[in-house]
């Protein structure tokens, strides 16, 4: 029986791509990944601002992140993009694809004022960026010493929800998407998704406080849930505490 001591750095030695790592919940993980002891690459797509307050905040602790842009819905650009890791060699043991797209439009528009490019638009990022990325990554750890893939649902896309329909649908597809996946690469590489519910990160800006409050109160613990609650979820499916784990959607809700 394995013996786990709790004090060891879960992800000493081992590569890490965080994608959207320029957002509130993938910088987390990227800090946290570091800090656990994994080299970390962080990419963004539009907020390179962001992305380098991430580097600057992990080398004020001596931590190992670097930042690099990627826009998950450039099939070329992925390419080059895992072209470029390879001369590093850089050879990721981990991949979360947390990048994410949300919009007003597509929260707050009713079903008949939905465009095609509407359901476009989320669907290339969230699932075919996921698949895209996960794919190259699959290719090289399948080469090597295998790995893990965590991809990013959403607790809307486990119940379904009255608004948001696309960005609803997508994260549903990531789920089914993971299990494939998890198929497809297994036993070398595990596959699974984390579903968030209503975290203090990302769209809650939109909202105002009444519609925080009555966004609380549809949780059993009657509370938002914070980054770090979801970035040590990821940090558990990184890491050997969840060998036998695959093709499974963690829930990170607060019992909604
Ligand atoms: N926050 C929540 O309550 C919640 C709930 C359920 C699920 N989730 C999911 O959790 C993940 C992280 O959420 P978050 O709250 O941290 O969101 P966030 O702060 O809005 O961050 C979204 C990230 O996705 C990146 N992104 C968007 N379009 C991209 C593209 N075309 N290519 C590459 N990257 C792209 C953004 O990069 P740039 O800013 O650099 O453009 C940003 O880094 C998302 O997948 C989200 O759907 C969040």
């Amino acid at each position: 029986m394995a013996r786990w001591n709790i004090m060891a750095r879960l992800l000493k030695g081992k590569l890490a791509l965080v994608t959207g790592a320029s957002g509130d919940i993938g910088s987390d993980i990227a800090l946290l990944f570091a800090q656990e002891g994994a080299k970390v690459v962080a990419t963004y797509a539009k907020s390179e601002d962001r992305a380098k307050e991430l580097q600057k905040k992990g080398k004020s602790f001596g931590l190992d992140i670097w930042t690099k842009q990627l826009d998950v819905t450039q099939e070329e650009k992925i390419d080059l993009f895992f072209k470029d890791l390879d001369k590093d060699q850089f050879f990721p043991d981990i991949i979360v694809n947390t990048a994410g797209h949300s919009d007003r439009r597509i929260w707050f528009s009713k079903p008949e004022e939905l465009t095609n490019d509407d359901w476009v638009r989320v669907y290339n990022v969230d699932v075919v960026g996921s698949f895209r990325c996960s794919v190259e990554a699959a290719k090289r750890m399948m080469e090597r010493r295998g790995g893990c893939i965590i991809n990013f649902s959403s607790a809307a896309g486990v119940t379904g929800h009255t608004e948001g329909l696309p960005y609803t649908a997508a994260k549903a597809a990531l789920i089914a998407l993971t299990k494939s996946l998890a198929f497809i690469y297994g036993p070398k590489v595990r596959v699974n998704a984390i579903a968030p519910g209503n975290i203090d990160a990302g769209s809650i800006k939109w909202y105002n406080a009444e519609q925080v409050e009555t966004m609380k109160l549809e949780a059993s613990l009657r509370r938002l849930g914070t980054r770090r609650e979801v970035s040590t979820v990821a940090l558990f499916l990184a890491s050997d505490l969840s060998s036998y784990i695959t093709g499974q959607t963690i829930l990170v809700d607060g019992g909604i």
